[in-house]
């Protein structure tokens, strides 16, 4: 099984970012973890982060025919990318919103989720560990 992991903007700077909401935990951990997670469950995992949005859109179009899931913390796009909502519309590949913080209980403008109104599930304020329960659910249903 192939599991591709995608990150917005700002999620390569955890660890500094914000570390009262988004935690002390590096994105290099966040790396590890991905890692650790791929020889756990036996799987490849391959991770890749952008700040820009249509370099999220170019790989989710490539991920076509070639990925069984998709993790995606799409990070700001998550309330404003009606595009990257479109490309995984597109490639129709099964996928997992993830976010780091609890946004339910944040401000008003992070209450929408394009992305999610096609992803199957959202994991929200379990910090990294949050990628590896997506991980793992994709694992238990598609694999
Ligand atoms: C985030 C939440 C978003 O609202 C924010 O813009 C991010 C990160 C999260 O992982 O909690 O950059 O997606």
């Amino acid at each position: 099984m192939k599991i591709l992991v995608l990150n917005g903007p700002n999620i390569n700077m955890l660890g500094i970012r914000e570390p009262d909401v988004y935690g002390v935990e590096s994105f290099n951990d966040l790396l590890v973890l991905l890692e650790q997670t791929a020889k756990e469950e036996n799987i490849e995992i391959m991770q890749y982060q952008s700040n820009h949005e249509g370099c999220l859109v170019d790989k989710i179009q490539d991920a076509y025919g070639r990925y069984d899931g998709i993790v995606i913390n799409p990070a700001a796009y998550t309330h404003t990318s009606i595009a990257i909502l479109d490309a995984l519309k597109a490639v129709g590949i099964p996928a997992v919103e993830v976010h780091i913080s609890d946004v339910a209980n944040r401000e008003a403008f992070r209450q929408i989720s394009y992305p999610g109104m096609y992803c199957e599930k959202t994991i929200t304020g379990q910090g990294i560990q949050g990628y590896r329960m997506a991980i793992q659910y994709l694992k238990e249903k598609y694999a």
